[in-house]
């Protein structure tokens, strides 16, 4: 009799634990980052305007942005500097909530990570030497040695022109930011990344550098237009909600536009 009711009791607890389990809701993204009181964003601050070092802090257009999503949430921002091909990866994994920088939306990224509503669009553009006057079109970049930024869309791209045998007898090289790359041109022949962060690079160096979007020889587009978006992990919908709703406000009153062009002005004016 005793045994069946310990029994019977133990079947009530667990049948109640079971409830009480089913019952409380997993708590979600944006719960979890209310709770920690804190957004962590994860960036690679070698890409002005959108981010960079100034005066030993991480500035730009994608931290403005996320200081104000963190602002809508209510919580502080932590910004942690890490290198670009890292970034979707973490996102995906938890271990930052967001990642901004200059993040190009593509169908490969969507598979692990959701993205917000694109906020920006860039196109890819070429440095070389002022002086030279042998790189003109994408398909003069055969048998060159290039420099991009590792795991960015311009690798991507130059990777596969080299592999389809449209840039025969190329190399192409990874750094951990554009402008590392841009200062080894010379025993580079050029360097390919977004617009904005080229003409950044060239702005500081304009006695040394040139930079230009690449074409195709019959004067078309050498690649397809991009836009970045906020990376946050999939299934977050109440996160990705927040960010969208800040970024529409932000583009509306043309604070983005704004940013751009202040922090390429910043950008423009450090030594390079
Ligand atoms: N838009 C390019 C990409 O998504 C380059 C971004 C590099 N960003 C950075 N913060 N270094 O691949």
């Amino acid at each position: 009799m005793k045994s069946m009711i310990v029994c019977l009791l133990a079947v009530v607890l667990c049948i109640g634990c079971l409830a009480g389990c089913g019952s409380k809701k997993a708590a979600s993204p944006l719960d979890k980052i209310k709770d920690a009181g804190k957004l962590t964003l994860y960036t690679e601050a070698g890409f002005a305007p959108y981010e960079f070092l100034y005066n030993n802090e991480v500035v730009g257009v994608d931290i403005e942005i996320m200081k104000e999503v963190a602002k809508e949430i209510g919580v502080e921002l932590v910004i942690e500097d890490v290198t670009f091909d890292t970034i979707c990866a973490s996102v995906k994994a938890g271990k930052c909530d967001v990642g901004a920088a200059g993040i190009t939306i593509t169908e490969e990224r969507k598979e692990s990570i959701a993205f917000s509503d694109p906020y920006t669009s860039t196109a890819q553009y070429v440095v070389v030497l002022a002086d030279n006057n042998e790189i003109a079109t994408v398909e003069d970049l055969a048998g060159k040695d290039i420099g991009v930024q590792q795991g960015t869309t311009s690798d991507f791209m130059i990777e596969d022109l080299i592999n389809d045998g449209t840039l025969a007898g190329a190399t192409s090289s990874g750094y951990t930011a554009p402008a590392v790359a841009a200062a080894s041109i010379g025993k580079l022949d050029a360097v390919v990344t977004d617009k904005l962060t080229a003409e950044t690079i060239v702005a500081n160096n304009a006695e040394k550098y040139q930079c230009f979007k690449l074409v195709k020889a019959d004067g078309s587009d050498a690649a397809e237009v991009e836009a970045y978006g906020i990376a946050v992990p999939k299934n977050s919908p109440d996160l990705l909600e927040t960010v969208n709703k800040v970024l529409e406000r932000l583009l509306a009153d043309g604070s983005i536009a704004a940013w751009e062009e202040k922090y390429n002005g910043i950008a423009k004016g450090l030594e390079g």
